[in-house]
């Protein structure tokens, strides 16, 4: 039957999801698969539920298509999805209960504090920054607590800059999480379930030009390079694996997921967090793993149609 990507929505990742949805929306159609590319607007409800596809892929990223709000309502009208239910995706989105959910499971996560804007602004500026800093210590990384492609994040290594970072996090929604900054390799680690349990891809290693791999960073093709798989010892590369793993089974996801790792100078895998529509579009991460894995990624999507139509 018919399949419908949705991408776009309004968050700020629209342009991003977009891409996504063109490239995977190809990809489903050399495939062999009947594909409408759909945005989300006022039309998409009804048009849902008068001419229900067979299965839709959704490839929002941000607000609404990874925090479960629209999952909630394909929920409701009866239409198969690929990807994790709403509360999964709750859950994964928000940075904070994903890292204490994987931290419970037993992965190394850096250790960070939530802030609410309301404390932010009933304490001021220069105490919070003191009491956080002489808490988690200096260098930093400041990070909507809900947000993705890097938007509103500033790593810290001065404590001037802190307040000024808090605030590019609040730009991007009422919680921001100040968390301690690993450094060494950053590592991008997707897992699917094509039936027959979560596995991990090949691990991509990613190295921005600039040394920070923000918005620019990641969809300007060329200014990041990318291993994969990562030049890493069997043992660190199973780690990353298992990490991924273990966060995609302790939040309950579906399907898809991509885990954001970093490795440390002293061979420690950290969590940082874990997206449940992750980019595909051309300079994306799970692309490059899925062809290394010597799978084609619109076989892989029809499979998780196929399974979630089932
Ligand atoms: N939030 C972007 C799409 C990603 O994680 O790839
Ligand atoms: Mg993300």
């Amino acid at each position: 039957g018919r399949i419908v990507v949705l991408a776009g929505g309004l968050s700020h990742e629209r342009d991003v999801s977009l891409r996504s949805g063109r490239r995977v929306a190809e990809a489903l159609r050399d495939a062999g698969a009947e594909v409408d590319e759909r945005d989300v607007d006022a039309t998409l409800l009804p048009s849902l539920r008068e001419d229900p596809p067979a299965c839709v892929v959704p490839l929002l990223h941000g607000e609404t298509g990874e925090d479960g709000a629209l999952r909630e309502v394909l929920e409701l009208l009866g239409v198969p999805y690929v990807g994790a239910g709403p509360a999964a995706s709750r859950a994964a989105f928000d940075k904070p209960v994903a890292k204490a959910v994987v931290a419970r499971a037993g992965l190394n996560t850096p250790r960070s504090v939530a802030l609410p804007h309301e404390t932010f602004r009933e304490l001021g500026a220069a105490a919070v920054m003191d009491a956080i800093i002489a808490s988690l210590g200096l260098p930093l990384i400041v990070k909507p607590a809900k947000s993705g492609s890097a938007l509103g994040c500033t790593v810290v290594r001065a404590p001037g800059d802190l307040p000024g970072a808090m605030v590019g996090a609040f730009a991007y929604g009422e919680t921001t999480l100040v968390e301690q900054l690993v450094e060494g390799e950053e590592v991008a680690v997707p897992v699917v379930d094509t039936g027959d349990g979560p596995r991990a891809l090949p691990v991509v290693s990613i190295r921005p030009d600039g040394g920070v791999y923000d918005y620019t960073a990641r969809y300007t093709a060329g200014s990041t390079e990318f291993e994969v798989p990562a030049k890493l010892s069997d043992e660190l590369a199973a780690e990353c694996a298992r990490v991924a793993v273990t966060a995609h089974e302790a939040l309950g996801l579906r399907d898809l997921s991509r885990s954001d790792l970093m490795i440390d100078r002293d061979g420690t895998v950290w969590f940082l967090e874990v997206n449940v529509a992750p980019g595909l579009t051309e300079t994306s991460t799970v692309p490059l793993s899925v062809q290394a894995a010597g799978l084609d990624l619109g076989e892989l999507m029809d499979t998780l149609v196929r399974q979630a139509v089932v």
